[in-house]
């Protein structure tokens, strides 16, 4: 596996690797990978001949008050993992690669409506941010086909968008979340949690599980699961961002006739936010 840093030096390997007939798949991340990451890496090499990845920890897409400084970065024990996972080929610019005419001149890619609301409303401008960066990535690499988690719904819903609305001919590939086994979703984030809050988290999944049973015995009073679900969760110590029933392909909040669900949860645990989701249909 070849770590490259510029866009030329990925341009061309990439180059190389379509002129020998191979299909290209590509994998971002923004680094300190878990299995989480890996199992994305693992479907992109089943489904692609040569698989890209990339870490960049994207400026655009923090917030000013967010942990964009603190941010993991692990290259080291990063590169062992995607070449155990079969990466072929791994891009880690520099923010001056990625942005050579700074951030503020920065040409945006904006996805309307999926952007807004759950994240998109307690994190001002992260989806911009997100669609913008991916955009960059999908036409530095010009792969066949991506792979994003399902644990970032909201995240995988906008991307699907964007390369539908701008004609991207890329298949987007969406990799179910990998759970610890007590069901906790595995993000990097989890590395903030101490002790005690590590030990409450996954209260976050248990949570929506009940949801997720209730609805499927036919509860359809969705407010009423999720109002009881949030004072459980505030019991045991977390602040709400959100949690909410929506209609999974629009995001848009669930009605009873929807068959195509998806719960959404967004928490506190000290300063740790942490997400989570859960999608089901209804039979
Ligand atoms: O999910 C992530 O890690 C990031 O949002 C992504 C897709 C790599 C864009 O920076």
């Amino acid at each position: 596996m070849n770590t490259v840093k510029t866009v030329l030096e990925l341009r061309a390997a990439v180059a190389r690797a379509r002129s020998e007939g191979k299909r290209i798949g590509l994998t971002p991340t923004m680094g300190n990978l878990h299995s989480g990451h890996t199992a994305l890496v693992t479907r992109a090499a089943q489904r692609a001949d040569f698989v890209v990845a990339t870490i960049f920890v994207n400026p655009l897409q923090f917030g000013p008050n967010e942990d964009l400084a603190s941010y993991p970065r692990t290259l080291a024990a990063d590169q062992e993992k995607l070449l155990q996972a079969g990466c072929n080929l791994l891009f880690t610019p520099s923010v001056e690669e990625m942005y050579p005419h700074g951030m503020g001149d920065q040409t945006i890619v904006s996805v309307p409506h999926l952007s807004e609301g759950l994240c998109g409303a307690s994190r001002p401008g992260h989806f911009d941010g997100v669609a913008t960066v991916v955009s960059k990535l999908f036409n530095m690499v010009q792969p066949d086909l991506a792979v994003f988690g399902e644990k970032d719904f909201q995240q995988l819903a906008v991307i699907r968008a964007l390369v539908r609305d701008l004609n991207m001919p890329i298949q987007i590939i969406g990799e179910p979340t990998v759970r610890a086994a007590d069901g906790l979703a595995l993000s990097s984030r989890n590395g903030y949690l101490n002790e005690e809050q590590r030990a409450k988290a996954p209260a976050l999944y248990r949570a929506i599980s009940v949801i997720a049973d209730a609805i499927r015995s036919g509860e359809t009073h969705f407010d009423t699961l999720t109002g009881a679900a949030k004072r459980m969760l505030e019991g045991d110590g977390f602040r709400i961002d959100y949690l909410e029933v929506r209609e999974a392909n629009s995001l848009r909040p669930a009605t009873a006739q929807d068959r195509d669900l998806v719960i959404l949860v967004a928490a506190f645990l000290g300063t740790t936010r942490l997400i989570d989701n859960l999608h089901l249909t209804k039979e």
